[in-house]
């Protein structure tokens, strides 16, 4: 198998750094890592694979000397603008922000479910919405046997999702001080807002879940509503799900299916106080789902309970599970 050259661009951050984490325990075949953050890092050192790695600044030179793949968190507007410098230089730029996700020449990929689309790819890949993730591993392969007519999400935010400011809220909103990222304190607090609100009412956050499912399974015809909040939990993101289906379902099946399914494991023993815990979930890479029961209102439809670790699945592991996929078909 070849050897890669990979960029990790955004490497000081919340994501960036549990992309080292995650690719230290993934032992990818890297022969080289060039870590990438803003001035305001540059000449840091950070452990990484086991030795000292000092941070470079990005700038427009930063792909000259030649990646195979770049992944990429350090917000949108770097990604704007440095997404396509690196394509244009022949590496594969893995996105974690939103900028290019619905661009249609841009795949939005996670592996164990459209990992087909990676080859499609014009040099630039997009890592969905953290809460989009982990509701599609466990969506996708009852779309695929039941056919899904309709979806209501709603979702429980870890403050991790807000990068450090937004961990830093919490842990200081308990301390009684006032919140810096958020718009509200989050300590004994839900807030019913995540990302800026659009003409329609809805916020961003929501709306990228309703146009990433559509994306990412490629059926504009599903029927999708959302409601985002954000929760006082520090790290997992938790999330009801309503879905409907087109056809009838036998339960103990639909649990075996999703208990079969790639990247899921099924924890759903009520009796004994056994579902989904997004503090269980923490540092983990699965999606959990359980709850799993019928929705006695509709035809054919259930409810269920699905919990991940959104920096590791929701955001990094997904990331790094893509550049894996991508070696794998280059094999
Ligand atoms: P830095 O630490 O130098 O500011 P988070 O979302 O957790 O706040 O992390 C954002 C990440 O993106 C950090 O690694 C940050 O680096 C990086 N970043 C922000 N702006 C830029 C930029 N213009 N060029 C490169 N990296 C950037």
């Amino acid at each position: 198998m070849k050897n890669y050259k990979v960029a990790v661009v955004g490497a000081t951050g919340m994501v960036g750094r549990t992309f080292l984490k995650v690719l230290e325990e993934y032992k990818l075949p890297v022969s080289e890592y060039v870590l990438f953050a803003s001035a305001r890092s540059a000449g840091s050192e950070i452990d990484f694979m086991g030795k000292k790695y000092t941070i470079k600044e990005l700038n427009e030179s930063s792909f000259d000397e030649g990646f195979d793949i770049a992944l990429f968190s350090a917000g949108g507007s770097t990604s704007e603008k440095f997404a396509p410098i690196a394509a244009s230089k022949g590496c594969v730029v893995i996105d974690n922000s939103s900028a290019w996700r619905m661009d249609p020449n841009v795949p939005l990929v996670i592996p164990e479910v459209n990992p087909e689309d990676i080859k499609l790819n014009k040099g630039i890949i997009a890592n969905p919405n953290c809460s989009t993730i982990q509701a599609i591993v466990a969506l996708k392969p009852l779309h695929d046997k039941y056919k899904i007519k309709r979806i209501v999400y709603s979702t429980y935010q870890a403050v991790s999702g807000a990068g450090v400011a937004g961990w830093n809220d919490l842990e200081n909103g308990i301390k009684g001080e006032q919140p810096k990222k958020f718009p509200h304190p989050i300590f004994n607090n839900c807030i019913p807002h995540i990302d800026v609100f659009t003409e329609n009412g809805y916020t961003k956050e929501e709306m990228k879940m309703v146009n990433e499912t559509k994306k990412i399974l490629h059926d504009d015809s599903l029927r999708i509503t959302v409601t985002t909040v954000r929760v006082p939990v520090f790290n997992s993101h938790s999330e009801a799900i309503n879905v409907e289906f087109e056809k009838p379902f036998d339960l103990d099946e639909l649990k075996a299916l999703l208990a079969s399914s790639e990247g899921i494991v099924v924890q759903d023993d009520p009796q004994n106080n056994v579902y989904p815990l997004a503090a269980e979930a923490t540092g983990t890479d699965s999606v959990y789902v359980g709850r799993i029961r019928r929705d006695f209102s509709v035809d054919s439809g259930i409810n269920m309970w699905v919990v991940a670790d959104n920096i590791r699945k929701g955001a990094a592991a997904n990331a790094v599970q893509i550049a894996k996929k991508m070696m794998e078909m280059d094999a």
